[in-house]
């Protein structure tokens, strides 16, 4: 095991499957941090206006990485959950309206459209096998009262990879608000916020970004942010935002006005390097290389007499996770034991979610399968 990336020395005894949950920071980005560490320690903020530079960079970065028509549209926020709650409770919901998503969302793309039930607001989650595909099973719940839909762009327990761009044009037709969580996407494989025409997008960074927990993207179109109403207050969200006399004041125009106060720096500095890793590499290129890792792995479990894959099915599009169960081994006892064999990975649905990323060695999904194959009986 000694042909690591040089961006990803793990333990020479680790075989890292995990992206879809948490994933390793490149070692720029462990550099990024321990300098940002130095400089606060020796220095402290003196050089303030070069970090207020890294918090734009990230804009770009992420501008380009999503393909955000401007810096403008991005919100840097905690996570997704934070961004999703500023869409529940920005909107202006009627007694009767209806909200439609899967049955099958991870809980930060549930939770605050279930609280809406108190204004009378009704979630509908479909099953998104219930239909001829994924994406009719959404269409079929919706009525004259849909007012928005939300979907994970790639399902966090089966790997199932929706067409957004089939249900941006579905929605923009019908009038209906698209809200995305695009934490299973951005990072892994393409993404294009205007091709999908998503009105709202939110993904954390520590996933198939590689960056730290506690910051992530909000993308908003002008349009849209324009009907949330806001729900936090800060001195960081005004136009003007180092006038603090500034009164009255003025919202920020962009989609800074979703960001109340102090920015995450240590963040910033960690996401920003990781970003950099992704961006130079190219999504393409990234995404290429981590479908081959997917085919193979999912070959791979194919030929297994003992394995079954259990989603995403061959006839869905590909993402980065693949989920499967051993026919004799209860997820329950394989799941520990290839824990403590050094085989990061989850258990998610119905099964074992591996979920490789570019950097990963096809060798390592053999070690990994080989270690199943070493359970012992
Ligand atoms: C689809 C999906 N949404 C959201 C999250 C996490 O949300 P947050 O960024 O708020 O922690 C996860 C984490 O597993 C996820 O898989």
């Amino acid at each position: 095991m000694s042909d690591r990336h040089p961006e990803f020395p793990l333990a020479e005894d680790l075989v890292y499957l995990n992206h879809a949950a948490v994933a390793p920071w490149p070692e720029r980005t462990r550099q990024a941090v321990a300098e940002f560490a130095e400089q606060n320690c020796t220095y402290g903020a003196a050089f303030y206006p070069d970090w207020l530079k890294k918090e734009a960079l990230l804009r770009e970065q992420f501008k380009a990485l999503i393909k955000a028509p401007s810096a403008d549209d991005i919100a840097l926020v905690k996570n997704t959950s934070e961004a999703l709650s500023f869409v529940a409770y920005g909107l202006e919901w009627n007694a009767g309206d209806n909200i439609v998503t899967s049955n099958e969302e991870f809980p930060s793309n549930r939770l605050p459209w279930q609280s809406l039930a108190t204004q009378g607001v009704e979630l509908r989650q479909a099953d998104l096998y219930a239909a001829a595909s994924p994406e009719d099973a959404l269409f079929e719940l919706v009525d004259r009262n849909t007012r928005l839909l939300t979907i994970s762009s790639i399902q966090f327990a089966t790997g199932l990879r929706l067409d957004i761009e089939r249900i941006g044009e579905f929605c923009k037709r019908r009038g209906i608000l698209f809200c995305v969580d695009a934490i299973q996407s951005i990072g892994a494989v393409r993404f294009d916020v205007e091709a999908c025409q998503a009105d709202f997008v939110m993904a954390d960074g520590h996933k198939w970004m590689f960056g730290p927990e506690g910051l992530g993207v909000f993308y908003t179109t002008p349009e849209a942010r324009n009907r949330l109403k806001l729900t936090q207050f800060g001195w960081h969200m005004m136009k003007d935002t180092h006038n603090y006399e500034n009164k009255p004041w003025e919202m920020h125009p962009g989609a800074r006005r979703f960001e109340c106060g102090s920015p995450n720096m240590i963040g910033i500095h960690a996401l920003s390097a990781s970003l950099s890793l992704l961006l130079e590499t190219g999504i393409e290129t990234i995404e290429a290389a981590l479908f081959e890792r997917i085919d193979y792995l999912r070959e791979r479990i194919e030929q297994h007499p003992e394995l079954e894959l259990l989603g995403p099915a061959p006839s869905h599009p590909k993402s980065g996770i693949v989920v499967f169960r051993h026919k004799k081994i209860p997820n329950p006892a394989l799941y520990p034991y290839l824990m403590q064999q050094k085989v990061i990975c989850a258990l998610r649905g119905a099964g074992i979610r591996f979920s490789p990323h570019f950097y990963n060695g096809l060798e390592e999904i053999d070690r990994a399968l080989a270690i199943i194959d070493h359970y012992p009986a």
